[in-house]
């Protein structure tokens, strides 16, 4: 590892060997080398191409060095983008590659973009750059699942179905308003990664290792030349703080844990017991023992990996807990729970919008009982107080149950002897379809609801 312009004591890592007598131990070096960091190699070139030409536009490197060292960045570049990057073992991380890699192209004068610079400010940077570019896909496979279920609840606004409470059927409602509810969970989703994005937007290139330099640097034309609307106001706090990793963490797990919900019910509806649902065959798997069966493994592993976000989330914020300011190497395992989290998302995001996309819906009528609260209801519009109306049509439903008759059997009769303010036309309000119609309060679960709530969906969208 030696070159020719380090002192001839140095050995090991060319970056910071100059100090040490041996080498690293191997199963040192396996132990405290990043692999995962690979897939920043672009983001670490962007941050170093600004840095270069701040550095230049400084006067802090002559013109004719930095045409050298950026005429060296591209090639890498188009390495990059080729796939031809080739990483060592000798490689301690992705910044050691590249600056590794530039000395080979350019010479030991590669050495020199790491003037005002330190590893610290750089992952810190990379970090920001990826999580700019995640938050975008993330938030563009959000709405697209958004469109997906405003689609379907157009499709199924005179769909009526039971909402349940309790997993027991409750009120009939339109099942374009339960399609509808997980999308707005999912907007509200959105926009905490819309929220997040502006925290994200703040440069720390220039805190070097922790404490700033004395090279005169502008921190302000690399923030501007690589699009961020801030730069850091403390170098202590811009390579120590990983709170919006933990943030961005959160607001996949918060989604993971949305679309989990929605998962567990894909799962219940596509059973023979509910029969809402049919996955189509390209979104399901099957099973090598029983022939018959046809499995929601998308959604079931969509459940089960929402687990394994909320733990990435947990190493994030357990990763940070007890740091002393500013860096420590501890950090280093903050991308694997990172990428994780935002990987998991992402893919998740779009396996719902295929699966919701090219299944057939067809759920079954809710039980006629869904419509008790609506006679109640019209014993309450003739003065009967709500729990004496609760209280009787209670009653009735006893007394039906009783002997093996549902609402919808229920004669003139039956109410009247349940309280005498019934009316015999009080019957037709036992009819799911008209009793979820009559919710056409705003927000409520009436097909005609469901049609505003679309309208004022996409125009969010
Ligand atoms: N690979 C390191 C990380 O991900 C980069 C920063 C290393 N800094 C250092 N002083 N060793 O955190």
């Amino acid at each position: 590892m030696t070159a020719s312009d380090r002192p001839a004591t140095g050995t090991g890592p060319i970056m910071w060997g100059g100090r040490f007598g041996q080498p690293p131990d191997p199963l040192m070096w396996d132990y405290t080398v990043d692999r995962s960091d690979r897939r920043l190699l672009i983001y670490d070139l962007r941050g170093s191409r600004a840095h270069l030409d701040m550095l230049v536009a400084r006067g802090v490197l002559g013109a004719e060095l930095g045409a050298r060292l950026r005429e060296g960045i591209d090639r890498v570049d188009r390495e990059a983008e080729a796939g031809a990057f080739v990483f060592l073992d000798s490689d301690e991380d992705v910044h050691s590659a590249v600056e590794r890699r530039l000395r080979e192209l350019v010479g030991a004068e590669a050495g020199a973009l790491h003037t005002a610079r330190s590893r610290n400010d750089q992952i810190a940077l990379d970090l920001r750059l990826y999580m700019r570019d995640e938050v975008a896909a993330i938030v563009e496979g959000l709405v697209a699942l958004v469109r997906v279920l405003a689609d379907l609840a157009d499709v199924q606004a005179e769909t009526i179905v039971p909402a349940f409470t309790h997993l027991q059927q409750a009120q009939p409602i339109s099942f374009g308003h339960q399609l509808l509810a997980h999308a707005w969970g999912l907007i509200r989703d959105r926009g905490r990664f819309l929220d997040l994005a502006k925290r994200i937007d703040e440069s720390p290139l220039g805190a070097g290792a922790g404490g700033g330099s004395s090279v005169p640097i502008d921190p302000e034309v690399t923030a501007e030349s690589l699009g961020f609307a801030a730069t850091f106001a403390n170098s202590v706090d811009a390579v120590a703080s990983r709170d919006i990793a933990c943030e961005l963490a959160f607001c996949c797990a918060r989604s993971m844990v949305g679309l989990s919900r929605l998962a567990e019910e894909i799962v219940l509806w596509s059973s023979a017991e509910f029969g809402w649902v049919t996955l189509s065959d390209t979104m399901s798997t099957g099973s090598s023992a029983l022939p018959q069966k046809k499995n929601p493994d998308p959604a079931e592993l969509a459940r089960g990996r929402a687990a394994s976000v909320i733990g990435d989330l947990t190493t994030l914020l357990t990763l940070e807990k007890g740091l002393p300011l500013s860096y420590a190497r501890d950090l280093q395992e903050d991308k694997r729970a990172l990428f994780h989290a935002v990987d998991t998302l992402r893919a998740t995001a779009g396996i719902f919008t295929e699966m919701l996309a090219t299944a057939g819906f067809h759920p079954p009528s809710p039980r006629p009982e869904t419509s008790a609260l609506d006679l109640a209801e019209a014993l309450i519009r003739r003065g009967v107080p709500f729990r004496t109306a609760h209280e009787a049509v209670g009653l009735l439903l006893s007394r039906l149950g009783a002997e093996g008759r549902s609402l919808d059997q229920a004669l003139a009769s039956d109410l009247e002897a349940a309280h005498p303010r019934f009316l015999p036309a009080d019957l037709e309000l036992i009819d799911p379809a008209a009793s979820a119609a009559r919710r056409s309060s705003p927000g409520g679960g009436s097909p005609a609801s469901v049609r505003e709530q679309i309208a004022e969906l996409r125009n969010q969208l």
